[in-house]
């Protein structure tokens, strides 16, 4: 054979097992479902927690994380984890995503992709049934107050001049510090304290007190590089708002519509 030949030869064998190497990929890419890993800290009702009987995770954030990957064709697992290591492992890759009722802050966009808010939240203060000292944020100078480590109620205490600000690893545990008489106040999303004072036993000994601190806004956080997964994740809750998905959830979880 001339060596044009056998060149030719070559390039044929080449190009005919690229072909085959391309149907295999694309065949096994058809059959493998995309899986979306999410990190949350799952003590965090009505947003995350788990089912004592079945032991699953549930919550606002969890079927809307769940509709969320339907419509962008990916399987949901959630991998419960503490609040202050959910950045860390986003920006480490081994999550792809974060929802956790988890505010939208500056200082927090600087390392991680938020999503459009889905839930407008607040931080609010707890104190016991009977406490007729603390009725505002200004009244708990120089209080004891129990937060949850690395969440913006964390950072809002620690302002508060003179307090001393202890911190646990997730908002149940701050809540037991209270009814235990370790601390004055707890200062924590505002619809968790309700939540927990409707239905986890917390209105026997605790009531929130004021008025919202701050407006909050939730946002699904991402690794910066993924950008495009960030987009994917837009644009399947934008379709979960216009087809009336998202309303379900929320109607299901606070018994009232969304405002607009
Ligand atoms: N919204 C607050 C924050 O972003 C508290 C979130 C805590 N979330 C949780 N699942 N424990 O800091």
């Amino acid at each position: 054979m001339s060596k044009k030949g056998i060149a030719l030869m070559l390039l044929f064998v080449f190009v005919l097992s690229i072909g085959l190497m391309g149907c295999g990929s694309s065949q096994t890419a058809k059959k493998e479902v995309k899986m979306l890993r999410v990190g949350s800290d799952t003590a965090f009702a009505p947003f995350e927690y788990q089912d004592e009987k079945t032991k699953e995770y549930v919550g606002f954030d969890m079927d809307l994380i769940k509709a969320i990957g339907k419509q962008m064709g990916y399987q949901v697992k959630v991998q419960g984890m503490n609040f202050d290591g959910l950045i860390p492992a986003l920006e480490t890759g081994a999550i792809d995503a974060v929802i956790s009722a988890m505010t939208i802050t500056e200082a927090r966009a600087k390392k991680v992709n938020f999503s459009k808010p889905y839930y407008q939240s607040g931080l609010a203060i707890m104190v016991q049934k009977d406490n007729k000292t603390i009725t505002s944020f200004k009244d708990l100078e120089g209080k004891k107050i129990a937060v949850q480590i690395g969440t913006t109620g964390a950072t809002e205490a620690k302002k508060i001049k003179n307090a001393t600000v202890r911190e646990f690893n997730n908002a149940p545990e701050a809540f037991m510090e209270l009814k235990a008489g370790g601390v004055d106040a707890v200062v924590n999303d505002l619809p968790v304290n309700e939540f927990y004072l409707a239905q986890g036993g917390g209105s026997k000994y605790a009531k929130v007190v004021g008025k919202p601190l701050s407006a909050e806004d939730y946002g699904i956080a991402t690794a910066k590089k993924n950008t495009e997964l960030a987009k994917k994740i837009d644009q399947a809750l934008a379709d979960l708002k216009k087809n009336g998905e998202y309303e379900k959830i929320y109607v299901k979880w606070f018994g009232k519509k969304p405002a607009k």
